[in-house]
């Protein structure tokens, strides 16, 4: 039988991460992967994690199952987080989920039982797992155009083209904040217009938050999902505390399904906690629950904001000492998109076959598309990468 298997396309960007493993040199530099590190090239626990997990160890007295769709309390915290008071929480169903792509796949199972044959639209471009899953379900997808890679910013104009197509029943799938790969973001009035679009056709939003407090702030970034749940009648959103948590290898996340009104909310919560017992039964815990201790905590609470904020403002500094440093080698402005963007990444503009000297010369990964991540890249590393990009014409 084993024998019928045939080699499956590698993921490009943990294809990407092998290789740096495998690289020798000392002065190589990471962008790859969407892992945050620090200024000493280290992806931290953060304080009030580790301060949850002590008071966890001490206190926790059983590993007995939860529920099928998790402990309630933390799908209540990270209602509150991702949607605060938009929505009513008699509306929201919830099941937590083995990080925020399992949250994805959950997502899309739960829209094929309920609109089977539904075409999700996607951004092009996109995170390369969301056509890689969809394509695995077997579902229809569309493209439409996101990234306008002359100007490095939104397409709004292609975009909203595109989507005025969508049919009831199909599903638009948007990045809360943070776009993967391009890190260039919808502004608060494109929101309220992409809300409007989505109202007049009767096509579903789906929004995929991984990146919440990597943008502009917590709050500021949640603000195009709050504004989109508010105002259509169903709204589904798989969210991730891999980053923002810093509990990547923890598998934490949450699917969040809007239902029209409170009575519909039964029957599908009780559909989010089938499809978890189909695919993997009862979702981690560990994270969760630190998650949970720390959003109900008003100190740690507090801390965990404090440290995410840092993070934040370290990866704005690095993002404008590239696009600085950029400006002073090439003499031009083309690169002050770096400072504009928003997040982890951003989409740099090279050609395959720059990516790939820049990787074979100076040992610097990036995506092949080139989205680097600013997140892996040390101020020290700053001019390095700078004269790289430099030398290889972009
Ligand atoms: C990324 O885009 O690098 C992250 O979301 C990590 C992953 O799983 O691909």
């Amino acid at each position: 039988m084993l024998e019928n298997l045939q080699e499956q396309p590698k993921d490009k960007i943990l294809a990407l991460m092998e290789m740096f493993r495998a690289d020798p040199r000392a002065e190589k530099i990471d962008l790859g992967v969407g892992v945050y590190r620090n200024a000493q090239g280290v992806t931290p626990i953060m304080r009030a994690v580790k301060a949850a997990e002590k008071t966890l160890w001490e206190t926790e007295e059983t590993k007995a199952y939860t529920g099928l769709a998790g402990d309630p309390a933390f799908a209540e915290a990270m209602r509150g987080l991702v949607l605060g008071d938009a929505v009513e929480a008699g509306r929201v169903a919830a099941a937590a989920t083995p990080g925020g792509t399992g949250a994805i796949r959950q997502g899309l199972e739960l829209i094929r039982l309920a609109s089977p044959g539904a075409t999700i639209w996607l951004s092009a471009p996109t995170w390369p797992n969301h056509p890689s899953i969809i394509r695995y379900l077997g579902m229809p997808m569309r493209e439409y155009r996101y990234f306008d890679a002359a100007a490095r910013g939104v397409d709004f104009e292609g975009m909203m083209a595109d989507l005025a197509q969508a049919k009831p029943g199909d599903v638009v799938l948007l990045h809360g904040c943070c776009h993967n790969p391009t890190g260039a973001n919808l502004t608060l009035p494109q929101w309220q217009e992409v809300a409007a679009l989505l109202e007049k056709t009767g096509a579903t939003p789906f929004i995929d938050i991984a990146y919440q407090g990597f943008g502009d702030g917590l709050e500021e970034d949640a603000a195009g999902t709050r504004l989109i749940a508010a105002r259509l009648p169903e709204t589904i959103i798989a969210a991730s505390c891999s980053k923002n948590f810093g509990i990547y290898r923890e598998r934490t996340g949450i699917l969040m399904a809007v239902a029209e009104n409170a009575a519909r909310k039964p029957v599908v919560q009780g559909n989010l906690a089938f499809l978890n017992r189909q695919n993997f039964s009862f979702p981690p815990d560990h994270g969760a629950r630190l998650v949970t201790m720390i959003l109900n905590d008003a100190a740690l609470r507090a801390d965990w904001q404090a440290e995410l904020e840092e993070m934040r403002l370290g990866m704005l500094r690095i993002r404008e000492a590239l696009a600085a440093e950029l400006r002073r080698l090439s003499g031009s402005d083309r690169f002050g998109f770096i400072a504009q963007h928003r997040g982890m990444f951003s989409l740099i503009g090279a050609s395959p076959e720059q990516v790939e000297l820049m990787r074979e010369k100076h040992g610097i990964y990036m995506v092949g598309d080139s989205r680097i991540n600013i997140a892996g890249l040390t101020e020290a590393a700053v001019p390095k990468l700078a004269a790289a990009i430099i030398d290889a014409g972009v």
